[in-house]
């Protein structure tokens, strides 16, 4: 890559452009073009390279919001991540290359895997599993976590992975939200040296609920835990009485593939609805064209499949393609941060997907970590989750990439299910801080409140105007949220909920959320899902939650309690509430800074005003337009407590 101009951008080096499947813009733009002149001739060839059972007889039927993608289509997803190379000439190569947080470390091939994929097909079965059934998902990042979601994929049953860092809490409401009858766990998982108690938590979880058919437990940490009779089930038992046969049963290209919940702007987390062949489609597409994955990569995501980067770039994108990928069980700077730079150098990793937040955590911790490792084998860098600040951007660009792997800094969200906006690594010049460019067959734009596009540099509302295979179709039992949230800010528009610019070249510049949803290390997390942790407290009044520029997080979680009467402030209740917010949603909810205030500033009508809250914790004062205050002395108090610390 070549520095040019008075702006800094990066063009894609003349070797890998030569390789790549897209190695101009002409060609790119060209092909854009096309794809949005004619979308459904564009997804229809791509969703040809997958394997259906029944060929669909329609691409698309739109009736806004409401998107079925090959209608008519049937095909089965674990059969295209998993048979489809099991059988040809992929059948030895690695799917998967794990290594534990210990360090212990296993290869499954693609022929091992559709083995354990089917053992657990049947365990699943077997334990009265029907396809729509709901499976609820809570494990560490180890491989059967995958195994597990293919398995439900294979059967047609609904998987609704929780990620392993949330709480019982979490678990709980997940169930009653999504009706799961069934849940996959783990005894434990190792984090940090230390085991998570996932068991313990299900069965925190669950001690109430009697709607629950069977919890199947994988031996991880293999620590003593409860397992209660008729209910629980270890994993191993189960599958050693199993059958590694199993044929794929093909289901309608719109069958529910998962559940993916997700903060809102409200306490309760949405539901995000995938389905079949759209999302596939749309996951294996943008794994071809901006990873340009191709069959020697050694392809690295280090999201966690609680997420959906780990659904998307780790499960099913990735897979379908059929590509070898490592899975890495813990955290990153386990037993320090040469963790990942020693994982590159020893499995030859080509490609390497990872946050923002992990790039300033690992440019903090000192470069001394990388230099001991060559990481030769890079030959392509992602990033994802946030924006990404020029500062990483170049430290990523130089010291991981040794300046010349391209990045793709790849925008997108939960609902999109697949890459929106992003480089394509052979042709697209990069400037530190852009997503660059929307992927084929998207069509985003900025609009103004009024709809219409803005110019060159103006800020707006990131839209996408036309419909795409990997789109959600709704928010599991909520089809009103759903058209609330996404479509009615403009008719027929999906809006993201972004804020965003593009330059005079047309690049989308990514400024934050819209709504109250903050994004801390990556992980979307709703003000109001913290402040209902909060007062879900015996001591707490009332709480206000924002969110605070942090060097490492992007955002730090800012709390501002009030407390009922007859509790005081101190330290001791400080930690105790900062817990308890652990305790309800998990430990990245838990407020950084939690400032005890006599009162929070509202409006007349008893609105609190947390656009002055969010300006006190980023400037330390308050400036903005304060007219609307119910009562000004608020202010001073706050500000007092701030500088109190
Ligand atoms: C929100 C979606 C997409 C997987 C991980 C997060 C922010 C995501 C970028 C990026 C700037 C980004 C947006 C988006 N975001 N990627 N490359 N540049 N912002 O998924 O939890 O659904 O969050 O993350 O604000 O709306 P998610």
């Amino acid at each position: 890559m070549s520095k040019k101009g008075a702006t800094e951008i990066y063009q894609p080096g003349k070797e890998f452009s030569k390789k790549a499947r897209i190695s101009s813009m002409a060609q790119y733009r060209r092909l854009w073009r096309e794809s949005i002149d004619q979308p459904e001739k564009f997804w229809a060839r791509e969703a040809s390279e997958l394997s259906w059972k029944q060929p669909w007889k329609e691409v698309l039927d739109w009736k806004a919001p409401d998107a079925k993608w090959f209608v008519g289509g049937k095909l089965n997803v674990c059969e295209n991540c998993v048979d489809r190379h099991a059988f040809g000439e992929r059948r030895n190569k690695a799917a998967i290359i794990f290594e534990g947080e210990p360090g212990d470390r296993r290869t499954i091939t693609y022929s091992q895997l559709h083995r354990e994929v089917c053992q657990f097909a049947n365990v699943l079965l077997a334990r009265g599993v029907k396809a729509k059934d709901r499976v609820l998902i809570y494990m560490p990042m180890i491989p059967e976590a995958v195994i597990a979601m293919l398995a439900c994929a294979r059967i047609g049953a609904v998987h609704s992975v929780v990620f392993g860092g949330f709480s019982a809490e979490s678990i709980s409401d997940r169930l009653a939200d999504s009706g799961a009858a069934h849940i996959v766990t783990a005894d434990g998982g190792w984090r940090r040296g230390k085991i998570v108690p996932l068991k313990e938590n299900v069965d925190e979880a669950i001690a109430k609920n009697k709607a629950i058919q069977s919890v199947i437990v994988f031996r991880r940490t293999g620590q003593e835990i409860a397992m209660k009779k008729g209910r629980d089930h270890w994993w191993h038992e189960l599958a050693a009485t199993a059958s590694a046969k199993h044929e794929a049963k093909a289901f309608d290209s719109e069958h529910p593939l998962f559940i993916l919940y997700t903060s809102g702007s409200t306490g309760k987390p949405k539901g995000i609805l995938h389905t079949s062949g759209g999302y596939l489609t749309g996951t294996y597409t943008t794994c071809k064209y901006i990873f340009d994955m191709r069959d020697d990569d050694v392809y690295w995501c280090t999201a966690d499949v609680g997420w959906i980067t780990g659904h998307s770039y780790i499960a099913y994108g990735p897979l379908a393609m059929g590509v070898t990928q490592v899975i890495y069980e813990g955290a990153p700077n386990q037993p320090d941060f040469g963790r990942f730079w020693q994982m590159i150098e020893e499995h030859r990793v080509s490609i390497f997907y990872t946050a923002p937040t992990a790039i300033r955590a690992f440019i903090k911790a000192g470069d001394n970590f990388v230099e001991k490792h060559d990481l030769s084998s890079l030959r392509l860098l992602g990033s994802v989750g946030e924006p990404i600040n020029p500062e990483a951007w170049r430290w990523y660009h130089r010291k991981i990439g040794g300046g010349r792997c391209p990045i793709v800094d790849t925008w997108w969200q939960t609902e999109t299910g697949a890459i929106m906006i992003s480089p394509l690594p052979g042709a697209t010049p990069t400037e530190p801080g852009t997503a660059t460019l929307p992927f084929f067959g998207i069509d985003a734009a900025v609009l103004d409140d009024y709809g219409k596009e803005v110019k060159a540099n103006e800020q707006g509302r990131l839209v996408i105007r036309k419909p795409w295979p990997s789109m959600t179709r709704t928010i599991y039992g909520d089809k009103a949220r759903f058209k609330k949230t996404y479509w009615s800010d403009y008719p027929g528009i999906y809006t993201a909920g972004d804020s965003a610019r593009r330059d005079k070249d047309g690049n989308f510049w990514i400024i934050g959320r819209l709504d109250d949803v903050l994004n801390v290390s990556g992980h979307r997390l709703g003000t109001a899902e913290v402040e209902s942790a909060l007062v879900s407290h015996k001591a707490v009044a009332e709480a206000a939650v924002v969110g605070r520029p942090d060097d490492l997080k992007g955002q730090a979680v800012v709390a501002f309690v009030t407390l009922k009467k007859g509790f005081d402030p101190s330290p001791a209740l400080q930690s105790e509430l900062r817990n308890h917010v652990g305790k309800v949603i998990g430990a990245i909810a838990k407020p950084d800074d939690l400032h005890f205030a006599p009162a929070l500033p509202k409006t007349r009508s008893g609105k609190i005003i947390r656009r002055l809250l969010k300006e006190l914790v980023t400037t330390g004062t308050v400036t903005g337009n304060i007219t609307t205050l119910e009562d000004f002395s608020v202010i001073e108090q706050l500000q007092n407590s701030i500088k109190g610390g």
